[in-house]
């Protein structure tokens, strides 16, 4: 069988990595997500396992569709019995581009259609629509008149863990915060520290890695759970899933801090660190009074880009020599401009380009030297490092299939300094994010 999980831009290396430390089958990283052929199991796997996917897809059928009748038809030709029953109810999310047909509604209502009339026909009654929270959502992938059908096993995006009761100007996305802490290297024994933890998205996905904690465990259920696939076999797997992934996770590990300037964010973190089962060592203090974690660990945060009281330039400068006072330390920072890191007056190893919905990041890393408070230019930080992942991206949509997409999703709230407002993806939309955020469902 074949699966398509979708993850930030940017993060699908990050996501390649974890699908392949779950040996669920055989994985390649494409734009906007992560391909991977084996059984449905392993897809279960993924939504209980994965920190980074944001949804998994089953891969039906692919056809060509160069009218309304054609994609009417290529849907009604399939098996639905299969899929669903008149009394599940579906939700279809539907994306065209390149295409005769060009409006997503059109193709989600054209579809539903196709769908409810076979069941209409075959029973003499049909599924209802829920928008919100189907038994059994469809995706429906139109480019260049090549429609694919896909059925969504998660249902509600993966990245809602369910612990994010209080929230902060321009909050991380989950997946997001866990795919920066898997890039920068961490090691899941070194000290955490996020010095700017707004709503605490980063502590609670370091402790939660490092104490082995499975993201799905917090859900009730995903929407393959009401699949009629979903057997009394498949109970059993995912119960006994479910009860293995409780008993691997681990008591002890590395502490985790977290500080913030801001009185409500280490309040809206400490809440969402109770709502995780997250002990975070917190903190209201300024990242400019950081003192050295002993022994040196890893710093990753994700600083203001809408300093009221300094100037950007004049806070980059200062926190560039607080972070240049750790030694021995590894720091990641998510960066929205380039001449952020010039301000901070640090040599960065590597960066690597990432979007948290329409927001383009660079999440930039530094190793601050022994001794000397230089930071290095050539520092290691893990074997297949590269410059920049600039090439990769351009590589990435040459080889892709739907080339020319890319995510786009709702902007944070956050403000932005005068002049530098958030850099904002100037690639088309993907269908992927299109899915996150409901799109054009029928
Ligand atoms: C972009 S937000 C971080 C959002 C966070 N990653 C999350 O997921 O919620 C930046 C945070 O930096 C904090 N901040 C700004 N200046 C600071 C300073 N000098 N020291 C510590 N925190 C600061 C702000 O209060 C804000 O919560």
């Amino acid at each position: 069988m074949d699966f398509f999980a979708t993850a930030a831009k940017g993060t699908e290396p990050a996501l390649r990595d974890e699908l392949i430390h779950m040996h669920i089958g055989r994985v390649r990283a494409d734009r906007g997500g992560v391909h991977f052929t084996g059984s449905l199991e392993g897809a279960y796997k993924a939504c209980l396992y994965s920190r980074i996917a944001l949804r998994v897809f089953l891969h039906l059928r692919t056809f060509e569709a160069l009218d309304e009748d054609g994609l009417y038809d290529g849907i009604r030709s399939m098996d639905w019995d299969e899929h669903l029953s008149p009394s599940h109810t579906l939700a279809i999310t539907a994306w065209c581009r390149d295409s005769a047909l060009t409006h997503t509604n059109y193709v989600a209502q054209k579809a539903k259609d196709a769908i409810v009339d076979q069941q209409r026909d075959r029973h003499g009654k049909r599924s209802s629509v829920d928008r919100k929270d189907a038994d059994v959502p469809i995706f429906v992938h139109l480019v260049k008149n090549q429609a694919t059908i896909y059925l969504d096993l998660a249902g509600q995006s993966l990245h809602r863990r369910g612990y994010r009761r209080r929230s902060v100007d321009a909050p991380l996305k989950e997946n997001l915060a866990a795919a920066c802490i898997r890039l920068a290297g961490w090691d899941r024994k070194s000290p955490f520290c996020d010095p700017m933890c707004g709503s605490g998205t980063l502590a609670i996905e370091a402790w939660q890695w490092s104490r082995n904690i499975a993201p799905g465990l917090s859900r009730k259920r995903f929407a393959f759970e009401r699949w009629p696939s979903f057997d009394s076999s498949a109970r059993k797997y995912m119960s006994e899933l479910r009860e293995q992934a409780r008993a691997d996770e681990i008591e002890d590990g590395p502490e985790i801090f977290a500080s913030d300037l801001d009185h409500k964010a280490v309040m809206a973190s400490e809440i969402n660190a109770v709502a995780a089962r997250a002990k975070i060592i917190l903190d209201k203090k300024s990242v400019l009074d950081l003192a050295p974690l002993s022994p040196p660990g890893f710093v990753i945060s994700n600083p203001p880009y809408g300093q009221r009281l300094m100037t950007d330039r004049e806070f980059y400068g200062k926190l560039g020599r607080k972070l240049r006072t750790l030694s021995n330390h590894k720091v990641a920072l998510l960066l929205i401009k380039e001449s952020m890191e010039r301000d901070l007056g640090l040599r960065r190893d590597k960066f690597q380009i990432m979007f948290n919905g329409d927001i383009r990041f660079r999440l930039t890393m530094f190793t601050i030297k022994h001794g000397k408070n230089k930071v290095s230019s050539k520092a290691s930080w893990h074997k297949n490092d590269r410059p920049s992942v600039d090439k990769k991206h351009h590589r990435a949509k040459k080889a892709s299939p739907h080339k020319g997409s890319s995510p786009k999703g709702s902007s944070p709230k956050g403000s932005s300094p005068k002049g530098s407002s958030p850099k904002k993806s100037s690639h088309k939309r993907s269908p992927w994010d299109e899915v996150k955020r409901g799109g054009h469902k029928h």
